[in-house]
């Protein structure tokens, strides 16, 4: 298997055949003349990206017409979320800059992701997090990586509105998505939906919270475009969280309410770029409630194998909210020919928030450690 990549000659892994596997670098490596970094930046890389572009049969069928469902996983980044990309890129140019602490505010994921490239680096990280709102698996990793933990009784939006003061602040970086060397990193996921597909998909649908990730992938789908790698657009198709929609409804919501803690957010940071992408793509922002939400996390780890956080759920809930509905004229789905490819992207992986399915209370069937009476519960569930 291959180490973590400290120079570009790691290269890639050969299988046994001589295949080129997996990229065995990091996104900036990978996609340097993209990225806004020179041979001097100090690459701080865990070795994120490249991530799979996972088929998802019982979703297409679901879809229908020939249609053809892919899932790009990005909960297998190297702290669970897509958010690795984009810290990779601006957490180097924070060393690159002499930043000695790096600050966010975050719902769980960009904390865990900061945290975790500020120790790689040998610099600091501070976070301010909405007290009592983050998933508890996200914040062990803020913990674990050495983060300093503020927890303020107060929103996300307002942890970011603190942030935006602290910007000014000399040896201080912040690596929110306000900064644009996260969104510059987190674009290069749509290069890789490209390669993986040999064109672009005619539908992209993500989870939207504070619309970075959609302003990203935009930018890589349009970038990749320009430089020839594809002949088209997709049409771009988010989803918030019913009660945390100030996009759909276009206005800023004050008290944000979702079982998604990841994309609780009122006012949005990119909520004019991902309008855009949008509007230009022929794309919509939609919404789904949170029963629609945790009913697609089960199904999606049930039928399809991959366990993610309620928020990236939201996407597949989303398709097939759309899949289901037979009137809904604006609905980018219907404007796809048959045989259509759709990505949707995974954003963060499930064991980062289990409280969604423990609370569901499971019980394991208990039995004594005999062979005839295991036989006897498996004939009975068969
Ligand atoms: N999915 C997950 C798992 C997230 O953590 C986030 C955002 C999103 C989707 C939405 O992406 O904000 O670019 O629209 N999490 C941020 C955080 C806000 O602090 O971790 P977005």
């Amino acid at each position: 298997m291959c180490e973590i990549a400290t120079d570009a000659a790691v290269g890639f892994v050969m299988s046994p055949l001589g295949q080129t596997l997996k990229p065995c670098v990091g996104v900036i490596e990978r996609y340097r003349t993209y990225l806004p970094v020179s041979e001097t930046t100090p690459i701080i890389s865990l070795n994120e990206g490249s991530t799979p572009l996972i088929p998802a049969p019982q979703l297409s069928s679901i879809v229908g017409r020939g249609r053809r469902v892919y899932l790009k996983f990005e909960g297998l980044n190297p702290t669970g979320s897509f958010k690795d990309r984009g810290m990779t890129v601006a957490v180097s140019k924070a060393v690159e800059r002499g930043a000695h602490l790096v600050v966010c505010a975050s719902t769980g994921n960009t904390s865990a992701s900061a945290a975790a490239y500020a120790a790689r680096a040998g610099i600091q990280c501070a976070v301010l997090l909405p007290s009592g709102k983050i998933a508890m698996g996200k914040l062990a990793q803020a913990f674990v990586y050495g983060a300093k933990v503020i927890a303020l009784e107060a929103n996300f939006d307002h942890c970011l509105a603190l942030i935006r003061e602290l910007s000014t602040e000399p040896g201080i970086a912040v690596v929110n998505s306000i900064n644009h060397d996260r969104l510059e990193g987190q674009k290069t996921a749509a290069f890789e939906v490209v390669d993986a597909l040999g064109e672009a998909p005619d539908l992209h649908i993500l989870p939207v919270g504070n619309a970075g990730n959609t302003a990203a992938y935009w930018k890589g789908y349009a970038e990749y475009l320009r430089e020839g790698h594809s002949t088209r657009l997709p049409r771009m198709l988010g989803f918030q969280a019913a009660n945390a929609a100030p996009i759909y409804y276009d206005r800023i919501i004050e008290q944000p309410e979702t079982v998604a803690s990841a994309i609780r957010i009122g006012n949005p940071a990119s909520w004019k770029l991902a309008k855009s992408a949008f509007n230009e793509s022929g794309g919509a922002i939609d919404i789904v409630s949170d029963g629609e939400i945790l009913s697609a996390q089960r199904w999606l780890a049930s039928n399809e194998g991959l366990f993610v956080e309620p928020a990236s759920a939201a996407s597949i809930a989303g398709l097939m909210k759309c899949s289901s509905q037979k009137i809904c004229l604006q609905c980018p789905l219907r404007m796809l020919p048959e045989q259509a490819t759709i990505v949707c992207t995974l954003t963060g992986h499930g064991l980062k928030d289990v409280a969604a399915v423990m609370s569901e209370n499971p019980q394991p069937v208990f039995a004594s450690a005999n062979r005839t009476e295991i036989l006897s519960i498996l004939k009975k569930s068969r």
